[in-house]
């Protein structure tokens, strides 16, 4: 049973920058909704009522968003506005959330470190708050069925373009199921010619807290930072793991142009806004006379 799930939500969303200097790229939203809340809502759907956010210098954003804002409902109130007066007030009532702040961007492996009094001893799930999908069953879910079957620490992966595997953890493993793999050998940020294998860590993670004891000795890797995969790879020699190339579609805030791509692929997901996507589309076609 997963009870508890971490967020890191610390990085500094360079690649994102004007948007990112006074809010981390996590609230971000896509079209209404910060991308943050999408996962606090993937985590909640997967059962998981007890959530840790690992927040960074920005961090007020993400706390004042998940909190009450007694001010807002009575002016929605006053106004009639019962739906969005709706969806601002669940937000803090589907889950516990507790925040814990990342003194420096020491990396995803020394946020996920941060959350040990959180876990205690307990197995739990790990969401990166940049990472948004879109799956028929909650990815973490997905994971957690993993778990409970093999008890192993299990992590989400989805195949990426060969060219793109430098920007990903990689997994190289053995197919043992339709889907899952067990893990030989995890690389962060391979080199060209460092992997063969094109299966990412997909922002996903059901963790035994054994990961807790790696950190402590995993020193800084890849960009001079303590990585999680170092971690976990260091674990794989005498706790063996699987991998879960997830049912659904992974859309990450990694960069303006994925950024873009998120946004749009949301759009086109809820009817009332997709046509508005194709309409502008074409019109801003016409304009500048392409057909
Ligand atoms: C992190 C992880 C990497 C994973 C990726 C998924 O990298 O370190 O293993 O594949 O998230 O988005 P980052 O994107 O923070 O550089």
């Amino acid at each position: 049973m997963i009870r508890k799930a971490v967020i890191p939500a610390a990085g500094a969303g360079t690649r994102l920058l004007p948007a990112t200097k006074a809010q981390p790229k996590e609230m971000l939203p896509i079209l209404d909704t910060p991308a943050i809340q999408y996962v606090v809502q993937e985590a909640v759907d997967s059962g998981i009522q007890d959530i840790l956010i690992v927040t960074g210098r920005e961090k007020r954003a993400i706390e004042d968003h998940f909190d009450r804002n007694h001010e807002l409902e009575s002016h929605l109130a006053r106004r009639g506005e019962e739906d969005a007066l709706g969806s601002i007030r669940e937000l803090g009532e589907s889950a516990r959330i507790h925040y814990i702040r990342q003194p420096t961007q020491a990396g995803l492996g020394d946020a996920v470190g941060l959350a040990r009094a959180f876990v205690g001893d307990e197995p739990f799930a790990v969401l990166l708050g940049d990472s948004v999908m879109d799956a028929p069953v909650p990815v973490t879910m997905q994971l957690m069925e993993a778990y409970e079957q093999h008890r192993r620490s299990v992590i989400a992966v989805e195949s990426v373009r060969p060219d793109q595997a430098g920007r990903y953890g990689i997994v190289e493993g053995t197919p043992m199921g339709p889907r899952e793999f067990a893990i030989d050998r995890l690389v962060e940020k391979p080199r060209p010619g460092e992997s063969d294998s094109n299966l990412a860590i997909a922002g996903r993670y059901v963790l035994t807290s054994d990961v807790f004891d790696a950190l402590r000795t995993t020193r800084p890797g890849r960009n001079e930072e303590v990585q999680l995969t170092d971690a976990l790879a260091s674990m794989l020699g005498h706790l063996p793991m699987v991998a879960v190339a997830i049912e659904g579609k992974r859309f990450d805030l990694g960069n303006k142009q994925d950024y873009l791509r998120t946004v749009l692929a949301f759009a086109l997901m809820r009817e009332e806004y997709a046509e508005v996507v194709w309409e502008a589309v074409a019109s801003l076609r016409a304009e500048k006379g392409e057909s």
